[in-house]
């Protein structure tokens, strides 16, 4: 059902100095932050021959982010996001096969202005999964 990697996500404390240490340190081709208010996120997007980093701050004050970074002050891995071909279908056949899909299990446009959903950790060896239809 997966198909590539799309991304992974880390939760920063500040994001301008995040991007900073990708571009700079790293020598990585790093975009434009971009808020998302209806995730509770800013995003950066650190472009990788292979796949992409995304850079989350907490955006808004019920950020989804903020007790992540509450529990880790510095940052740390949030999520990997695998890409589907038809996202109804691949949550159908998780819900069939007992997954939990977070938020009310509708698909919302996430930063590629594609349907995006998000399946309970506790349902993928304790890792938040991103699905994202491409
Ligand atoms: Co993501």
């Amino acid at each position: 059902m997966i198909g590539k990697l799309n991304h992974l996500a880390i939760v920063v404390p500040d994001l301008e100095a995040a991007s900073a240490t990708y571009r700079d340190n790293l020598g990585a081709s790093v975009t434009a932050p971009v808020d998302l208010p209806e995730h509770g996120v800013t995003t950066v997007f650190v472009e990788l021959p292979n796949t992409k980093i995304e850079l989350l701050l907490p955006l808004g004050t019920d950020s989804p982010i903020a007790k992540f970074l509450e529990k880790n002050p510095s940052g740390g891995m949030h999520h990997v996001c695998y890409e589907v071909e038809d996202i109804i279908a691949a949550r159908d056949t998780l819900i069939a096969a007992g997954a939990r899909i977070l938020g009310n299990g509708e698909p919302k446009i996430g930063a590629h202005n594609k349907p995006v959903l998000f399946l309970h950790p506790k349902d993928f060896c304790g890792t938040l999964v991103e699905l994202e239809q491409i």
